[in-house]
């Protein structure tokens, strides 16, 4: 099949390049010419496993292509992703301006009937807008579906190729017959491709995020009772995950989440529900929650060193908002250090895959370090934001060694209470006893 997909971020990259892993011709298009310079060398501007393979293999054998051309991303195309951002508005919905330009450049370039399939995260009733848009600036038959996107990013590609389901709203046989026959190749396993309504399609994804993002709040402040009451939330979260009722994932608490999706998918979920006059309440509970997440450990550095910290040096390990990903936004870590450097604090970063990101973020604020334990040294603390697999087992002597004093700030529990008080440390995990 011939397939346009309009924006090449995480997503639109990644749905190009696994169809055309699967034998479609595609072409993605993006506005942004240095992205499309780049990745036409099959220089990957993200970090995800297993992309860059993909995209090399496929433009090699000429079936991906990018282009900066949106027109012609249409008229090459018999179906077309949208997968542009959509960022929270100032209100907090969804911001479709991105969107809904993409559907008048699709429109005014139309040149046969099309399937056009939202990819991008969006409200309720935004196809019906992409179809409206479309329609309005041509006279040719247009199929708009939605087909929301769960891969996770650090393993996004693994996601897309052997997804837990497909959802696909449709409103023609049409475009049920051709999106169908886009995703077999997908769910050879057997998982389901769910055909439903559009709206249905549109609010199933917010839904999953809102339950996924609602057991991490809970889970968070389970923590805080835990603290409170002498439990251990590693012990309780395998308590209860082993119900299989409630299933052990996402049950892990920490600083908060963060990414490009669960923050702003809540707030629109939100707002969505304010604009036809229903309160949300347990979404507005867990946003709340979480925001109070981000600062829990600037609480906990505070209560140990005091309010002032001119003069001391804190080292982070971990930037982006989960392992896996080199993507920063509304990263807890933006908050912790942010926090840090208005008390006056030095910090010392060391992430695997997102320094770069960091750079831009905070400039010549903070020290960056290729290696992780060159951020320890002659910090007063180590904060560990990020579940990265390396921060699992250091060498806890060498720490000790590098760094003035040891303290260690734990919000991901990646070490054990007994092992840092033989080893002498003051630490502070979540959830559990403190060893001081
Ligand atoms: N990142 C994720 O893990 C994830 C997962 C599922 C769904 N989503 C959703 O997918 C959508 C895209 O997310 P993302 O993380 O890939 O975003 P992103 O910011 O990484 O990429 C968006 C891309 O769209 C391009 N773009 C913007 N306006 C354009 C236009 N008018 N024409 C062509 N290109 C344009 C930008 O240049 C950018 O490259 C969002 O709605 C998001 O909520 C994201």
């Amino acid at each position: 099949m011939r397939v346009g997909v309009i924006g090449t971020g995480y997503v639109g990259l990644v749905v190009g390049a696994c169809l055309a892993e699967t034998g479609n011709d595609v072409i993605c298009g993006d506005v942004d010419a240095e992205k499309i310079a780049a990745l036409k060398q099959s220089q990957i501007p993200i970090y995800e496993p297993g992309l860059e393979q993909l995209v090399e293999r496929n433009i090699a054998v000429g079936r991906l292509r990018f282009t900066t051309d949106i027109p012609e991303v249409t008229r090459e195309s018999d179906i077309i992703f949208i997968a542009v951002g959509t960022p929270p508005g100032e209100d907090g919905s969804a911001d479709l301006r991105h969107v809904l330009g993409v559907a008048e450049a699709v429109g005014d370039s139309m040149d046969a009937e099309k399937v056009v399939v939202t990819k991008s995260t969006v409200p309720v009733g935004t196809a019906a807008l992409v179809r409206k848009t479309i329609e309005s600036r041509s006279s040719h038959p247009v199929h708009v579906c939605s087909n929301p996107e769960f891969l996770k990013e650090g393993a996004a590609v693994e996601d897309f190729m052997r997804p837990d389901r497909v959802v696909l709203g449709v409103a023609s046989p049409k475009a049920r017959q051709v999106l169908g026959e886009l995703y077999e190749p997908f769910v050879r396993t057997g998982n389901p491709i769910i055909f439903m309504d559009i709206a249905s399609a549109e609010l199933t994804k917010y839904v999953a995020n809102a339950m996924l993002a609602t057991r991490i709040s809970l889970m968070n402040e389970v923590a805080r009772m835990c603290e409170l009451t002498g439990a251990d939330v590693a012990l309780v979260r395998r308590g209860v995950g082993s119900d299989h009722r409630i299933g052990p994932t996402f049950l892990f608490p920490g600083p908060g989440y963060g990414g490009s999706c669960f923050p702003k998918d809540i707030k629109a979920l939100i707002r969505t529900a304010e604009e036809r006059g229903y309160d949300f309440k347990i979404l507005r509970a867990v946003e709340e929650v979480n925001e109070a997440q981000k600062l829990l450990f600037l609480a906990k550095i505070e209560k140990h060193f005091g309010p002032e910290l001119s003069g001391r040096t804190f080292a982070v390990w971990g930037l982006a908002f989960k392992a896996g990903t080199d993507d920063m936004r509304e990263s807890p870590s933006i908050v912790l250090i942010e926090g840090l450097l208005a008390r006056g604090a030095a910090v010392r970063v060391h992430d695997p895959a997102a320094l770069p990101t960091a750079r831009q973020l905070f400039g010549e604020r903070v020290r960056y370090f290729e290696r992780d334990y060159d951020a320890l040294e002659g910090a007063d603390a180590l904060v560990v934001m990020t579940d990265w697999l390396e921060y699992r087992r250091p060498n806890f002597q060498r720490v000790k060694d590098l760094m003035r004093t040891a303290v260690v700030f734990d919000a991901r529990n990646l070490y054990e209470a007994m092992r840092m008080r033989e080893l002498k440390y003051v630490y502070y995990p979540l959830g559990r006893e403190a060893v001081t």
